[in-house]
C-alpha cells in the first residue's frame, strides 16, 4: 500500500462513512472521488439528524413549548460552531441560507437594493474573475442587467491562475464589490487573497469569497482574509444539504437592506410598513433549514475532531501524488496548476480526444465516480477550448489505492476507446 507523509489514519476515518463501503455492480468497491460535487456523511452527523428528528423537531423562535424552545438552542447553537469554525468575531454575522449559491445572490440583491455608499447602479463596477462557478456569475450578471453597473472580470492564465497583471486597471475607482472564488471548483487554483484585498481596500470597493471549495478542506478564518463578506455551503463539508453560510461584516449586515421578507425577520409589520430584526434574522424569512443548520453544526465538530490542519496536509500529500500519477497517464491534460502548491484537491483533465462523458461512464462501471461536464463553471472551458473535463476530487477519507484505482481505470478507458 501506498505511504504518503501526511496522510490521516483513514482506515479509521473510513469506518465513519457507511456508504464508502457500498459494493456497486459486479461486486466492486465504491471509489468515490467526486467530493467537489458533494462529500459524504459520516455517521455522527446522520446520528445528529436522527436524534434531531426523534427527540427536538419544532420550529425555532416561536414556541414557549419545550421542543421548541430546544429546536431554538439546537439551531443557534449550530450558528456559534459556525461563528467559532471561521473565527467571526461575532455569531451575528453568521447568515444561514439554504446553500452558497442563494449566499452569493443575497449579497448581490442587497447591494442592488441599498442605498450610498453601497449602491451598485450605472456608474460602477462589479469585477470578478472567469474561473467562478456559475453561482459568483450570474446573480452579478443579473444585478448588471438591472442597474446598468458594468461587469468585469479577471482572466485566467495558461496554466490555470488568475491573471492579475493588469489588476490596477480591472479594479478602479469605480468598483464596488470583488467577488472571487477561494479555490476554483474546476481548476483546484488556490487565488492570492491577500493581493486582491488590498487592491479592493485602496479603492474601497467591498470583497466578497466564495469558499465553497475551501471551507471543507483548510482552516478558514474570516478575520484573516479581511474580505466583507464570506460564502460556503455545509454539504461540502460533511453536512447534509439544504444548508449554506453568508459570513458578513457586523455593520455591513447591519447597514444593508434584507432581500426576502417575511416571518422571522421582522421587528414589527403594520399594513403600511414594516420594521426588521437585527442582523442575521433580517436575513432569514421564513422557517430556516433548522433541521440541516444542526447538522452542520455536527460536522463541524466531527472535523474539528479531525483538525483542519491536518485534513489539508492529507488532501495535498493525495493531491500531490494524484498529479504525479495522473501525469503518467498517455495523452492526459490537467486542466488547472499542475503542482500541488496553491491549490485544492480537485483536478481536471481531458484524456486524448475521448469524452469527458464517455470517461465518466467507463470509469463508473468500475465503480469509480468522478464528476465530467463543465462544472458550472462554463467560461473555464471555453477560456482552454475544450468541451468539458473529467474531475477527480478528494477528501479526508480518500486514499492513494483510490488513486490507483482512477489511473488503471483510466488505462481500461484508454483501451476501450482504442
Ligand atoms: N459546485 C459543485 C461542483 O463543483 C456542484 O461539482
Amino acid at each position: 500500500m501506498t505511504q504518503l507523509p501526511g496522510l490521516l489514519d483513514t482506515e479509521a476515518i473510513r469506518k465513519d462513512f457507511p456508504i464508502l463501503d457500498r459494493v456497486l455492480h459486479d461486486g466492486r468497491k465504491l471509489v468515490y472521488l467526486d467530493n467537489a460535487a458533494t462529500s459524504q456523511t459520516p455517521r455522527q452527523v446522520i446520528d445528529v439528524l436522527d436524534e434531531y428528528y426523534e427527540q427536538h423537531n419544532a420550529n425555532v423562535h416561536r414556541g414557549v413549548h419545550v421542543l421548541a424552545e430546544e429546536a431554538t438552542a439546537l439551531y443557534e447553537g449550530a450558528r456559534d460552531k459556525v461563528a467559532e469554525f471561521i473565527n467571526a468575531p461575532s455569531r451575528d454575522e453568521v447568515v444561514f441560507t439554504k446553500n452558497a449559491s442563494e449566499s452569493l445572490n443575497l449579497v448581490a440583491n442587497m447591494l442592488g437594493w441599498a442605498d450610498e455608499p453601497y449602491r451598485v447602479d450605472h456608474e460602477t463596477e462589479i469585477v470578478i474573475t472567469e474561473m467562478e462557478h456559475h453561482s459568483n456569475i450570474v446573480p452579478w450578471q443579473l444585478l448588471a442587467q438591472r442597474t446598468g453597473a458594468k461587469l468585469r472580470w479577471f482572466g485566467l492564465t495558461d496554466d490555470g491562475r488568475l491573471d492579475l497583471s493588469n489588476i490596477d486597471e480591472i479594479i478602479t475607482e469605480k468598483t464596488k464589490i470583488v467577488s472571487f472564488v477561494l479555490v476554483s471548483n474546476i481548476l483546484g487554483t488556490q487565488n492570492p487573497v491577500e493581493a486582491i484585498v488590498r487592491r479592493a481596500q485602496e479603492v474601497g470597493a467591498l470583497v466578497c469569497v466564495d469558499a465553497s471549495q475551501a471551507a471543507p478542506h483548510m482552516p478558514l478564518d474570516v478575520q484573516a482574509l479581511q474580505a466583507d463578506f464570506v460564502a460556503f455551503t455545509g454539504h461540502k463539508m460533511c453536512g447534509p444539504t439544504g444548508i449554506g453560510v453568508l459570513w458578513g461584516r457586523q455593520e455591513l449586515l447591519e447597514d444593508l437592506p434584507p432581500f426576502l421578507g417575511g416571518g422571522e425577520m421582522i421587528e414589527t409589520v403594520s399594513m403600511h410598513s414594516s420594521t426588521y430584526a437585527p442582523a442575521p434574522h433580517k436575513f432569514e424569512a421564513g422557517t430556516p433549514p433548522i433541521a440541516q443548520a444542526v447538522g452542520l453544526g455536527a460536522a463541524i465538530d466531527y472535523l474539528n475532531s479531525i483538525g483542519m490542519d491536518k485534513i489539508l496536509a492529507h488532501e495535498h500529500a493525495l493531491t500531490e501524488y494524484a498529479v504525479g500519477r495522473l501525469l503518467e497517464v498517455p495523452d492526459l491534460r490537467i486542466i488547472g496548476p499542475t503542482t500541488a502548491e496553491e491549490r485544492g484537491a480537485a483536478i481536471s483533465f481531458t484524456l486524448g480526444d475521448i469524452h469527458p462523458h464517455d470517461v465518466g461512464q467507463v470509469l463508473d462501471e468500475q465503480g469509480i465516480a468522478v464528476r465530467v461536464g463543465h462544472h458550472c463553471a462554463r467560461p473555464v472551458c471555453l477560456r482552454y477550448g475544450i468541451p468539458a473535463t473529467t474531475r477527480a476530487s478528494f477528501y479526508l477519507y480518500s486514499t492513494p489505492a483510490e488513486i490507483d484505482a482512477l489511473v488503471d481505470g483510466l488505462e481500461h478507458v484508454r483501451n476501450f476507446f482504442g
